[in-house]
């Protein structure tokens, strides 16, 4: 049965109203209070305090479909499948249902709602280590839903134990995990490449198969060394949008479903070349670009830190393969259409379309032009340099330039330059080891480290966004926000500049706001109330009827409170915890669009640049 991506997000949500389950609304792409993560990477990022215990407003059945980014998959894109950007369709159970309940409901799911042959079909199961026994259980249930024993595959914790952090060994302190169980589609036309291995099995990589589902039974939480049960079991299931829809389409390439179709149509018009000669480049370049729009949309702009170097990092391999395809750099080609064509492609789900191209093509295009110039300026230097210093100054053209590895190598051979390939490779693996440390989504030194300090800067990024109001007026409007341990950051966009004035205003209304010690509370209401007690949203989410709403100070006559608004938590009990704070850095990002940095105070040698 073939569908479009659209049809199919509806028929998941009624299929799991339909099994009484509510609706959590998505959580931005860049985790607003969560510094443990550089990018939202699954559906349950924003169930981990539900899943360790906490209580859920919205109940013990919950689903929903999630923008994620999974920046450590940057160099597997150009496959018939891996992309950076993609969706999560998921559902959960919270302590009520478990494995029975889960297998059955996601197979009644795949075959009955979207009819997927049976026969092409199988499923895995954790197969058991020393320490964690097998899942029998999930064994059994499959065979009574009918599946024949030879398309049961057990495996072990590389593929059938789920956590953010991998296998149990590298999970943090406090982390939950569990056993998994995936369901694979095969693609019976396309047969087994030799170079994955000898036997071809769901788990191969050479795109025969295809996972399709991971069911994952949380009922695991990390603690010193070793694994203790979780005061629930849960399950957290996960199924990726565009690969159920190469299982829809039968189709075992994702660039030409219909979730890449249009956008690989339209780098073929703009560009003129065909996807069937320069495959791996188009693939390239419409993954990169849909993701770059998705992180400029939520106001990323490329730097050299976090988010920002990923941003940066995808824009360049953009252009690199735009160039290796054959398309003048310094005379940028019509981007614009490109990224409307990633804005139908998603209809009115996540953008609106004029204001998102006004503000989404300038960064895009002023990345990629500098690039292009980058280039030009790279090439004239590689003419420059002897073959003998080659290696040494490979290495700070990619530093100095951004030239890639590959790109480097074609210049070099173009000029008839010979390179001594694996020093520099080796040189250029370690630089990229040390920043793919930096910024895929790792775990920093443990989460407890960081959690205090990051509950105090997010409650003062509740203050700050009042004080805002206060200063500013109601033409505000949160855009955005970003919590480390060392520091909070706000985007919001207003009619006008703010003067220096204003921030310090604004710093010394959350300075006497902390020293109020005000209490900090939550309650749990409809949404119609609390939009009329004038609680603020964020207005990229959508929210559930039922909400949480975090009040600072009156906790008791929520209308009084200084701070109200839509929030999951935590927060510090009382404003006295957090030190004095100071705004630190203000800056444009955008039309319209500013940053705030601030943090506690310190005795600070540099003092504060405003700019
Ligand atoms: N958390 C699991 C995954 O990401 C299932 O939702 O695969």
């Amino acid at each position: 049965m073939s569908m479009t991506h659209l049809q199919l997000r509806k028929l998941f949500s009624e299929y799991w109203e339909s099994k009484d389950h509510k609706l959590i609304p998505a959580i931005p792409l860049i985790p607003k209070d969560d510094p443990t993560t550089l990018f939202t990477g699954s559906g349950m990022q924003q169930l981990v305090p539900n899943l360790l215990g906490d209580i859920h407003p919205l109940g013990k059945r919950l689903y929903n479909i999630q923008r994620c980014i999974r920046a450590q998959d940057i160099e597997e894109v150009g496959d018939n499948r891996h992309d950076t950007f993609f969706e999560m369709m998921g559902n959960w159970s919270l302590g009520d249902y478990f494995k029975r309940e889960q297998l059955n409901w996601f197979w009644a799911f795949l075959t009955r709602e979207l009819k997927l042959p049976e026969e092409k079909l199988y499923v895995s199961v954790f197969g058991g280590t020393k320490e964690i026994p097998a899942d029998e259980e999930s064994v059994e249930i499959w065979k009574k839903i009918g599946i024949p024993e030879k398309r049961i595959v057990r495996y072990n914790t590389k593929t059938n134990w789920w956590s953010r952090a991998g296998a149990p060994d590298n999970m943090p302190d406090g982390e939950p995990g569990g056993r998994t169980s995936e369901v694979f589609f095969e693609f019976i036309d396309r047969p087994h490449d030799p170079m994955f291995g000898k036997i071809c099995h769901p788990n191969c990589d050479c795109g025969r198969f295809l996972e399709i589902g991971n069911s994952v039974f949380m009922e695991y939480k990390k603690h010193q060394s070793g694994l203790v049960e979780l005061p629930a079991k849960n399950v957290d299931f996960g199924g990726g949008l565009e690969r159920i829809t190469m299982a829809l389409e039968n189709q075992n390439d994702l660039f030409l479903t219909n979730i890449f179709s249009k956008i690989v149509r339209t780098i073929e018009k703009v560009t003129g070349k065909k996807y069937s000669g320069y495959q791996k480049s188009i693939r390239i370049i419409s993954d990169h670009l849909k993701t770059s729009v998705f992180l400029i949309r939520e106001t990323v702009t490329p730097s050299n830190k976090e988010q920002g170097y990923v941003l940066r990092r995808l824009l360049r391999k953009t252009a690199f393969n735009l160039h290796k395809i054959g398309v003048n750099l310094n005379q940028t080609p019509s981007l614009e259409e490109i990224v409307e064509s990633v804005i139908d492609t998603y209809g009115n789900i996540y953008f609106d379309k004029e204001r998102d191209l006004k503000q989404i093509v300038p960064v895009i295009k002023d990345e990629i032009d500098k690039f292009g110039r980058a280039l030009s300026r790279g090439i004239k230097e590689i003419e420059k340099i002897t073959e003998k210093d080659l290696e040494n100054k490979a290495f700070y053209l990619y530093q100095s330039y951004g030239l890639p590895l590959e790109l480097l190598e074609e210049i070099f051979v173009n000029l008839k330059k010979k390179v001594n390939k694996e020093k520099f490779r080796e040189e250029f693996n370690r630089h990229r080891k040390l920043s793919r440390d930096s910024s895929s989504g790792k775990f920093k030194g443990g989460l407890a480290d960081v959690k205090e300090q990051t509950i105090k800067y997010h409650t003062a990024t509740h203050l700050l966004h009042q004080a805002l109001f206060d200063v500013l007026g109601d033409g505000i409007r949160q855009e955005g926000s970003n919590i480390t341990s060392d520091r909070l950051r706000f985007d919001f966009s207003a009619p006008k500049k703010p003067e220096k004035a204003d921030l310090e205003k604004a710093e010394r209304i959350i300075n006497q706001k902390i020293k109020e010690d005000l209490a900090v509370k939550f309650k749990i209401i409809p949404k119609q109330e609390a939009f009329k007690i004038g609680a603020r949203a964020f207005f990229k989410e959508r929210y559930p009827d039922l909400v949480k709403v975090y009040l600072i100070g009156s906790a008791n006559s929520p209308q009084d409170a200084y701070s109200k608004e839509f929030c999951g938590g935590p927060h510090v009990k009382n404003t006295g915890v957090i030190g004095s704070m100071e705004i630190y850095k203000f800056e444009k990002i955008g039309s319209n669009l500013y940053r705030i940095y601030a943090r506690e105070k310190l005795p600070r040698p540099n003092g504060r640049g405003f700019n």
